[in-house]
């Protein structure tokens, strides 16, 4: 046993993806008590805190479906995950979260192969991204990182009750949404496109969309719940400052202060707790919530009042569009 960890971390490190679970971090996971034998969906699941999240769940016995955007970098993960638990049931299915008709196909093949779905992660997000219109005029973080969970959920709301059990909607955001608004009169970006403020604005809106579905839940057996991961090392970062070596030497250097991808993905998983059975807000929970193993807190409401308003003005948007 003990070689064939060795000869996996060997692999890892060759291939860069990840490499075994500390002990540490697998005895707090195995003190969670997870639910055994579940079926998790994870979007971006190829990669970071999406890939973690899927590696403790394939040692739980979990089914996962990783919905990739890159099939090539799909299989790649679903490969690893196998290499290192054998017994496990691992998919990867194609899922773009920038596009509309990939987010429809995607739902209509959970629907037509009546996948059993207990958790769905809303974990693929973008950050830093120059300034790009995506589908319906919709700036691209604001529509991949936000509006694609949006219409994930109203795809699958129906769906999902039919199902007759409980089911867990996870919602990612983000420390930086604490530093911005979200303005429902600029979801094309605005005059003065600023990648950092975009991503944050677009994790508020992810706020508002986990408060609005609090409100569309209650009373089935959908629970909304947000997850924010601290501050963590992924290719995130490093896909953010490509070709910028002075601004990725900073990043590396701030990076020892920050947690990995493999502690990150606790925060999700204490919130697939059986006690955790109403919508929850979870981070970690050191200084400033940077860093840290997971806890509950309220969450930051900032222009938070005019949820229901976003979501609202997303639909007249759509709507407007669809209709075209
Ligand atoms: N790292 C942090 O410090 C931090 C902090 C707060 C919140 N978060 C959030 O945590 C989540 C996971 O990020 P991470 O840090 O684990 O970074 P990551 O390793 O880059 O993971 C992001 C995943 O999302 C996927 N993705 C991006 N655009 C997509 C699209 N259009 N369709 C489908 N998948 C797409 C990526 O796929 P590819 O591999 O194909 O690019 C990747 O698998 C994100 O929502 C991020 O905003 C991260």
């Amino acid at each position: 046993m003990y070689e064939r960890k060795l000869e996996l971390k060997k692999h890892r490190k060759k291939d860069s993806i990840s490499e075994m679970i500390p002990s540490k971090l697998l005895r707090y996971a195995s003190s969670l008590n997870l639910p055994q034998k579940k079926t998790i969906v994870i979007t971006g699941g190829n990669s970071g805190i999406g890939f973690e999240v899927a590696r403790y769940l394939c040692h739980f016995n979990w089914n996962v479906i990783l919905a990739v955007r890159n099939m090539e970098r799909g299989e790649k993960a679903k490969a690893a995950l196998l290499e290192e638990f054998p017994n496990s049931r691992v998919e990867a299915w194609h899922f773009d979260a920038s596009k509309s008709a990939s987010i429809e196909s995607f739902c209509k093949r959970i629907k037509a192969t009546h996948l059993d779905i207990d958790v769905f992660y809303c974990n693929a997000g973008i950050y830093r991204t120059p300034f790009e219109l995506g589908e319906h005029g919709i700036e691209q973080q604001a529509y991949t990182n936000f509006v694609s969970n949006y219409l994930l959920f109203r795809e699958l709301k129906e769906y999902f009750l039919s199902l007759g059990h409980p089911i867990k909607w996870i919602l990612t955001s983000s420390i930086t949404a604490r530093l911005q608004t979200w303005n429902d009169d600029d979801f094309h970006g605005g005059d003065k496109y600023h990648k950092g403020h975009a991503y944050a604005r677009s994790k508020v809106a992810v706020n508002h969309l986990y408060l609005y579905l609090k409100d569309e839940c209650q009373g089935t057996p959908i629970t909304p719940l947000l997850v924010h991961p601290g501050i963590t090392h992924t290719a995130l970062i490093n896909k953010a400052y490509h070709g910028r070596p002075f601004q990725l030497a900073i990043q590396s250097f701030m990076r020892t202060f920050f947690h990995s991808p493999t502690k990150a993905a606790l925060c999700t998983l204490y919130l697939l707790q059986e006690k955790v059975s109403s919508p929850r807000f979870c981070g970690p929970r050191g200084i400033f919530h940077w860093t840290g193993y997971p806890t509950v807190y309220p969450l930051y409401l900032g222009n938070a009042k005019e949820y229901r308003h976003t979501i609202e003005r997303l639909k007249d948007i759509l709507a407007e569009k669809e209709k075209a």
